[in-house]
């Protein structure tokens, strides 16, 4: 049977991590896949999830099943944390999932259910996953326009106006903060014409929060979703704790449905049970359980904050330190973009050649679409990255 199978197309994220894995050269700098390194290029363990770690190993007596839903705990506490009180709890609709990829397919399955092969519009570029995940399931896929690489920031004109003309047969999937992979956002006040846009033609929102407290703080990054939990009827979010609690192998994910009212949030929340139940029947509760207790426990949350701003700070210094070293390498001020963005990544707009190039050369590697991961940048040596990357440039 396998011989009418062909080789599947590789993700461009995890050939990159290939090639630098295969890389001998000691001065090899990975600035692709979105994972947070310390300056030692290490990806740091929290020291609250270490704590949290520990006191499961003390505390656990059994290893039976959570249920289908998954820990009601940490999907409470994750509520909070992302939605902030700003749609009552009976409305919100809640699903473990293993990890953000794994909230968002459940999201994208229910979709298909109540919408079968509905039409869902992407950004205009976007996380690499979000198309084949979307004709996995079988929905149409559509693009808004969202990033402009003139100004490197939001076409929002062109972006309103797209979804100024949806209906409500249409989703829209939305990143709640932290673009990847342009870093370009929107505005608080961008969000509220969204959220008004989107009330008034009845499209479906389904918003991608995997990088919460990375960009601006925790309320800041969950600004988008809480004002369109507010405007709308109905609202679909995935969660990630991938980045911000560092538990990318865990697989620590929720997926969210805010529905108009309790008894359409049972129906939504019944869905979304048996979606999972005919795919891995119970997600995994290790990572979760860490989340549960670090979200519920006053003295590992302030730990948590403290190192989840100490890496945001970090991010945002390595921006602006990038930002003067290419200001300073092309003697221009065409690079200043670096330190407006936010988030894990900014697409720096250097052509595929020039990534190429930077990547044989010198050893930097960038995904093929120039997108840079802000965290892993050498903090003390942007000067000579910052002369490398104008080289390719010029040359
Ligand atoms: C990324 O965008 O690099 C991360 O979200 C990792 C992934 O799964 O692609």
């Amino acid at each position: 049977m396998f011989e009418s199978l062909t080789q599947a197309p590789a993700d461009k994220i995890f050939e990159l991590v290939a090639k630098f894995r295969a890389d001998t050269r000691p001065e090899k700098l990975d600035l692709g896949i979105g994972v947070y390194k310390d300056q030692a290029g290490n990806t740091p363990v929290m020291r609250a999830v270490r704590r949290a770690e520990q006191m499961i190993l003390d505390a656990q007596t059994t290893k039976t099943y959570v249920g289908v839903a998954g820990n009601p705990g940490f999907r409470d506490a994750v509520r909070d944390l992302v939605f902030g009180g700003a749609v009552a709890n009976e409305r919100v609709a809640s699903v473990q999932a293993p990890g953000g990829t794994g909230a968002l397919w459940v999201l994208m399955k229910l979709v298909d259910r109540a919408n079968s092969g509905g039409r869902v519009l992407i950004s205009d570029p976007t996380w690499p996953n979000h198309e084949p995940m979307l004709e996995g399931v079988g929905l149409k896929v559509d693009t808004y326009p969202y990033f402009d690489p003139a100004t490197r920031s939001v076409r929002f004109d062109a972006l309103m106006a797209k979804l100024d003309g949806l209906g409500p047969n249409d989703t829209v999937l939305l990143h709640g903060c932290c673009h990847n992979p342009t870093g370009a956002n929107l505005t608080e006040a961008q969000w509220d014409q969204v959220a008004s846009s989107l009330r008034r033609t009845g499209a479906l929102p389904l918003i991608d929060l995997a990088y919460q407290g990375f960009g601006d703080g925790l309320d800041a990054d969950s600004y988008g979703v809480r004002k369109v939990a507010a405007t709308c009827d109905e609202l679909l979010v995935s969660f990630s704790a991938s980045k911000n609690f560092g538990l990318y192998r865990e697989r620590a994910g929720v997926s969210f449905a805010v529905a108009r009212d309790k008894a359409s949030a049972a129906i939504v929340g019944s869905q979304m049970g048996n979606i999972i139940r005919a795919a891995w029947s119970q997600s995994p509760d290790h990572g979760v359980e860490i989340v549960r207790l670090i979200l519920t426990d006053p003295d590992l949350r302030a730990d948590w904050e403290a190192e989840l701003t100490e890496m945001r700070e970090t991010m945002l210094d390595n921006r602006k330190r990038l930002a003067a070293a290419l200001r300073k390498a092309s003697n221009s001020d065409e690079y200043d973009f670096v330190a407006e963005h936010r988030g894990m990544f900014s697409l720096i707009g250097i052509s595929p050649e020039e990534v190429t190039a930077l990547r044989e050369k010198d050893a930097v590697y960038l995904i093929g679409d120039s997108r840079m991961n802000v965290a892993g940048l050498p903090r003390d040596d942007m000067d000579a990255l910052a002369e490398s990357i104008i080289a390719v440039t010029r040359a």
